[in-house]
């Protein structure tokens, strides 16, 4: 019998949309069910203790409605606080998306690396920890925009994004001292590279970007290697489903749009 189980998708917005899409470019069959905490959106100005309260919840109902074979965390700030407790919480293999400080390291040449992402998570002792154990020999700015997490939801739910307030939100980094020295920026939000376009046109020649996304999808590969695909319908759920979450389902090719 084949195996119609979908992979789930997690994140309070779009922004793991950024880790779809390099996964359905590895494994194209898969059915998936992407859902949107819009009701707690945005996670990266709340307390630790309501993201680490809401998101294991949250995973539990969906995993009981969906019965996926793996649930992927795809939102730094959700993963930074709430990855073990998600873990222990549920019966199925979870991916988290970690800020690729690793990568970022291991690219630059001028050893001053920035990380970019929201303000939860830029303040993790996770992102201490990482630093630490990836890129000790590196300055590692960071800094954390909420404006660049709406500034992603606008430009997917169609809206005009306004170059000036990308390169207001990069500022935050780049002006920072030695700023001007970063030659790779993290981008430590899954909603960050859904604005790769307007960032490598806010920021000087010579920086460059990297996220998480396809080493997440390359795990998932790795962690499904064998499973069977039987094609089933996307589903794009929403945790509140207004105009917003409208407008962004207009613009994206899922089957089914739901309310959890
Ligand atoms: N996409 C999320 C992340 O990767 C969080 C954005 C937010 O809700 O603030 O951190």
């Amino acid at each position: 019998m084949s195996d119609t189980r979908p992979i789930l998708f997690f994140d309070s917005g779009v922004g793991g949309l950024s880790v779809v899409a390099p996964t359905r470019a590895l494994l194209p069959h898969a059915p998936i069910v992407y859902a949107a905490d819009s009701a707690g959106f945005p996670y990266g100005t709340r307390a630790e203790s309501e993201i680490a309260a809401r998101v294991p919840a949250l995973l539990g109902r969906l995993v009981e409605r969906y019965r996926p074979r793996l649930a992927v965390i795809a939102c730094n700030t959700a993963s930074t606080i709430a990855l073990p407790a998600v873990r222990a919480a549920l019966d199925v293999p979870v991916v988290g998306t970690v800020p690729a400080i690793k990568p970022a390291a291991a690219m630059s040449a001028t050893r001053v690396i920035g990380v970019l992402g929201t303000e939860a998570t830029v303040r993790q002792p996770y992102v201490d920890d990482l630093a630490a154990r990836f890129a000790d020999d590196c300055l590692v700015l960071r800094h954390g925009s909420a404006a660049l997490v709406e500034l992603a939801e606008a430009k997917l739910a169609g809206e005009a994004i306004d170059p000036g307030a990308v390169a207001g939100a990069l500022a935050g980094l780049l002006d920072q001292p030695s700023g001007e020295r970063i030659d790779v920026v993290v981008n430590a939000c899954t909603h960050f590279p859904l604005l790769s376009d307007e960032l490598a046109a806010a920021a000087p020649s010579g920086v460059r970007f990297v996220d998480g996304g396809a080493g997440i999808a390359r795990r998932i590969e790795s962690l499904t290697a064998g499973q069977e695909w039987a094609a089933g319908p996307d589903v794009l759920v929403f945790t509140r489903l207004g105009e917003h979450e409208r407008r962004v389902a207009a613009g994206l090719a899922f089957a089914r749009v739901e309310a959890l």
